[in-house]
């Protein structure tokens, strides 16, 4: 399977973007590890996330989707984005329903979730009563939620060295994939590190989603009017000044084991990175999302 990105590799003059082998690595439509039927998330998967460990979570967001709808006046509909295997929104419900009958019941429930594994798993567990979409439907009123869905996307990785900025980009030799820093040249990243004022030390590597910033665009097209909560891993960038932090955050997991050497076997586990948070707030401010 590595022969892929191999290929990719050539196609692209020699190398690719971290961004672009990620997105191959979790998303390729035969291989993808998101993509692929092998379970992913609980015990007898490779990670275990808030929507499978306890109800409570659950229990949590529905007092607040009930208080909003009350207190704030949404519209009573609830979409989970990356909604995953369904553990979350099948408790979700059950405690909805127990808090308040009359406004689950006029409830509109939708899921918007990429990988078709998942989305199968996800039909199950709620039984086929929440529509499940891959994209966010137009015109959407209501509360949209999120959890670990923005560290399920594909990064950019920046490093400084000697003063400069370099993007790390993925190449082959003798058929091995190995990094390569070239000097950076995507003016879309270098527009976010000077405007968001991005803090990236000498020998530091950050993870910058771009995709993160287009999936919002995307979210802030189609909301009318409603709440967005993003539950997710991330780093301030007063975080990024840490030493700990040098190498960054991306890794990836197995068997419930910590991957670090992320290009022995591409497809096989999942990859994960923090997102930056500042990043996130100060671009949802400038759109209409809150
Ligand atoms: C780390 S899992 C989290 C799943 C779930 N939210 C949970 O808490 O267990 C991330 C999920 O986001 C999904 N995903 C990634 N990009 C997506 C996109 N653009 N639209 C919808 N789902 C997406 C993945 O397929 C995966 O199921």
């Amino acid at each position: 399977m590595k022969q892929i990105i191999l290929d990719e590799i050539k196609k692209y003059g020699g190398k690719i973007s971290f961004a672009k082998y990620m997105e191959l690595c979790l998303y390729h439509e035969t291989f993808g590890y998101y993509t692929k039927e092998q379970e992913k998330i609980g015990k007898s998967g490779d990670y275990v996330t808030s929507s499978v460990l306890s109800s409570i979570f659950a229990e949590m967001i529905a007092e607040y989707y009930v208080y909003l709808v009350i207190e704030h006046h949404i519209q009573p509909a609830f979409c989970e984005i990356g909604a995953g295997n369904g553990a979350f929104f099948k408790e979700f419900k059950e405690w909805l329903k127990k808090i308040s009958e009359e406004i689950y019941e006029k409830s509109m429930f939708i899921a918007i979730e990429k990988s078709p594994h998942h989305q199968l798993q996800f039909k199950k567990a709620t039984q086929y009563s929440v529509q499940v979409k891959r994209e966010l439907p137009n015109k959407f009123s209501g509360m949209i939620f999120s959890n670990e869905w923005l560290d399920a996307l594909p990064v950019h990785v920046v490093t400084r060295k000697e003063g400069q900025l370099f993007e790390v980009f993925i190449t082959s030799q003798e058929e091995q994939l190995k990094e390569v820093l070239i000097p950076l040249e995507n003016q879309r990243i270098e527009k976010i590190i000077e405007n968001y004022q991005t803090p990236i030390l000498e020998g530091h590597r950050i993870e910058l989603s771009l995709k993160m910033l287009d999936e919002l665009y995307r979210v802030n097209l189609a909301v009318d009017h409603g709440i967005l909560m993003t539950i997710d891993y991330g780093y301030e960038h007063r975080d990024l000044y840490d030493s700990s932090l040098k190498d960054g955050s991306l890794r990836g997991y197995k068997n419930h084991q910590m991957i670090t050497n992320l290009l022995d076997e591409p497809f096989s586990h999942d990859i994960t990175s923090h997102i930056l948070i500042d990043l996130y707030k100060k671009k949802a401010r400038t759109f209409r999302v809150e």
